[in-house]
């Protein structure tokens, strides 16, 4: 039997056991995963024990991944420009390569519900750690031109720099048949919305927000008001990032995410 177990502060809430149960159903796998609480200062010893006892992989979640990023010994490419790791993976000869599966998470939720970023004019609102999270795998996809908001306008400018295709909003005058909106700010979660007008929103084809929860997140209720935009909450991406984490520690196909959204919202009806 594998041993995996995610790491954060706190930790009570995390679906991530159930998900990567119903993964293992899926393929025959034999797995334990388990939940476990750190103490603000203890993740550097704690995952040490941990993988000196035999982890065979481990998630990392709030507020740990930046220190998971520090501690890998390798890191992949999409880890390396987020600067934050959610998923560890014990290497053959020894130490750890950092993963971040975020953003492959949300493109193959986005993909699943028939939307191509080829070509589109995307608009991501929020410039902290999610939209650095998934930034890199946003521009593989070959959007025409991805737009980043964000209240504190500086850090929009210094995410997009280098990127040529990439623009920090200054004026909504200069943002223009937007076709796809991601939310990647934290504003949902206290049931706040980020500015964006809502003509922006009007002309969307397809409207994500990172966050999910029982019922519409604030803003995705606010876009429905104003839009005909299809509409998705961040419950697809949780899977999706379960589900690259999964193929990462098995080294096989990544696991079906239907299925387990399916249950997963059922659960939370
Ligand atoms: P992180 O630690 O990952 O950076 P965060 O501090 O919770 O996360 O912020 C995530 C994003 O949500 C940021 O872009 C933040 O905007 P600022 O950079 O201006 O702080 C954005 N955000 C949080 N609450 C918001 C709100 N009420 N309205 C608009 N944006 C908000």
């Amino acid at each position: 039997m594998r041993r995996f177990c995610v790491f954060g502060n706190p930790i009570s809430h995390s679906r991530s056991p159930d998900i990567h149960a119903l993964f293992a159903k899926q393929y025959g796998h034999e797995i334990s995963y388990k939940k476990q609480l750190v103490s603000l200062h203890g993740f550097a010893r704690t995952i040490a024990t941990e993988f000196n006892q035999g982890l065979a992989g481990a998630n990392v979640t709030v507020p740990f991944k930046q220190q998971a990023w520090q501690q890998a010994t390798k890191l992949t490419e999409e880890a390396r420009a987020s600067g934050a790791v959610n998923t560890l993976i014990p290497l053959p000869a020894g130490g750890l390569l950092g993963a971040n599966t975020d953003g492959a998470g949300l493109l193959r939720d986005i993909r699943r519900q028939g939307i191509d970023i080829a070509g589109r004019r995307v608009l991501i609102l929020g410039a902290g750690g999610a939209t650095r999270g998934v930034l890199k795998n946003i521009l593989d996809a070959n959007p025409e031109t991805v737009w980043i908001a964000n209240r504190t306008a500086i850090k929009a400018q210094q995410l997009g720099d280098g990127h040529a295709n990439v623009r920090a909003v200054t004026t909504w005058q200069t943002v223009s048949g937007v076709d796809i909106v991601i939310n990647a700010t934290s504003a949902s979660l206290s049931g706040k919305l980020p500015d964006v007008p809502t003509t922006v929103l009007g002309g969307a084809q397809f409207v994500y927000d990172m966050v999910y929860g029982p019922g519409r997140t604030s803003f995705l209720a606010h876009t429905a008001a104003v839009s005909e935009a299809q509409l998705s909450d961040g419950l697809g991406m949780l899977v999706g990032q379960a589900a690259e984490s999964y193929r990462l520690w098995w080294q096989c196909e990544p696991p079906q995410i239907a299925p387990v959204i399916e249950h997963l919202r059922h659960s939370m009806d």
